[in-house]
């Protein structure tokens, strides 16, 4: 079977593969994003997987080498000896990528936990029972770590510590918490978010203190994304044999997607929480679909949230699909990073909710321009959603996604 840009993805895939200290990775963007990330691998496991078993597998074994202490995933590894002697992507991303983190080689906060649902996506295309056992306990600490770590009030529903965790650094919906205004330059953002790396290092990356001194969020894309995870989990711990976790994992899954329901969502609205002033975040970004993806919503407000949101031209249907912020919130800016711009990713996770619950028409209408988007534009980081124009890092590896979105 031919998939869609498939040449040109294999070239840039191949472009971005390192090899170090016995591990194979790829990194997002050459020049900008010379690391590995967590979330970013889990999509590059899920496109290599078109290409053979070893090279999405090995994907998987370098981005699970570096647990943290207490079992978590860090969200990036440097490889790199003496990386943050180096000015990586300064024009672009300040001094965020150089900070001290309070540990060597790695991050010490996480991103969305997609690893399952990238882990079993790649058994699914190349059935080998004995890499899931390889990786089982790692992904499985991971999940359980997450759960009791992140939700010190046993709510079902897990918090994050710093908004890169979220994997959309600057969106709006951190603003409140982070003191920002509505309008702030790049650099007030980053700012902040090297103010609050501090705060992390001071509470020890220690998230139950983290959260309840500094900044505890409780976001949508997070939790549908675990919810997801979990499932996916469960389909794993079945199929090697771990029939007490399979419950284990159908139960926690169980437990946050009712959580998210009761806690976030009305009507097939889920907003974040602000936990500081225990609250709901009203701003409509993408995130509004992920419960498509972890398949949290009734179909009936499935319909409400396809039909009143996704599609409307003035909020989320706009011609180079899905900007980040509706088109119609006052901090809808079409060209800045996560506060409006459509990215792949964002477009995979929505195309793969509106599969689940039976949108065919919509998903195949997103694929067809998601495709064009990057047939005009090419493998950029972000993109105008007004005009298709390419914005951010180059050679940037999430449009290789578009392979999975058949
Ligand atoms: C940016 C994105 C984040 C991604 C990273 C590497 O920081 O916001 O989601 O993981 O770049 O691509």
């Amino acid at each position: 079977m031919e998939f869609p840009l498939q040449d040109e993805i294999k070239s840039l895939m191949e472009k971005n593969r390192r090899v170090k200290g016995g591990f194979t990775y790829t990194v997002p963007s050459p020049e900008i994003y010379p690391f590995q990330w967590l979330w970013d691998s889990c999509f590059h496991a899920i496109i290599l997987s078109y290409f053979g078993k070893n090279e999405a597998q090995n994907e998987l074994r370098s981005v699970t080498s570096h647990p943290l202490p207490n079992g978590l995933l860090p969200h990036i590894i440097y490889w790199e000896d003496g990386y943050h002697k180096k000015n990586w992507g300064r024009e672009l991303r300040g001094d965020i990528l150089n900070q001290s983190w309070g540990i060597d080689g790695t991050s010490a906060i996480t991103q969305p936990p997609i690893i399952a649902t990238a882990l079993w996506h790649v058994h699914t295309m190349h059935n080998d029972i004995k890499f899931l056992k390889e990786l089982y306990q790692k992904l499985r600490t991971y999940y359980l770590c997450l759960l009791a770590e992140r939700d010190p009030e046993s709510s079902g529903i897990v918090g994050i510590i710093n908004p890169d965790e979220s994997g959309e650094d600057n969106s709006p919906r951190f603003d409140r918490a982070q003191g920002l205004p509505e309008r702030h330059t790049a650099d007030q953002n980053l700012n902040k978010r090297i103010d609050r790396i501090r705060q992390n290092r001071e509470c020890n990356f220690n998230a139950r203190d983290c959260m309840r001194q500094h900044f505890w969020i409780k976001d949508v894309a997070f939790n549908a994304i675990l919810v997801r995870g979990l499932e996916d989990m469960a389909h794993i711990a079945n199929e090697i044999g771990e029939t007490e976790d399979h419950d284990i994992f159908l139960i926690q899954q169980s437990r946050t997607k009712k959580a998210m329901r009761k806690h976030m969502c009305e009507g097939g609205f889920c907003y974040s929480l602000d936990d500081d002033i225990n609250k709901k975040i009203h701003i409509d970004t993408w995130n509004l679909f992920t419960p498509l993806f972890g398949g949290t919503l009734t179909h009936e407000e499935a319909d409400t949230l396809v039909h009143d949101m996704l599609l409307d031209e003035k909020k989320f249907w706009s011609p180079f699909p899905i900007p980040s912020i509706a088109q119609n919130e006052s901090c809808f800016q079409k060209n800045d990073f996560w506060r409006g711009p459509t990215w792949i990713a964002p477009n995979w996770f929505i195309y793969q909710g509106l599969k689940r619950y039976g949108y065919e028409k919509a998903a195949g209408e997103l694929r067809d321009r998601t495709r064009s988007l990057i047939e005009r534009s090419g493998f950029r980081e972000y993109y105008d959603p007004r005009n298709g124009k390419g914005l951010g890092a180059n050679n940037f590896t999430w449009g290789g996604l578009i392979i999975d979105m058949h």
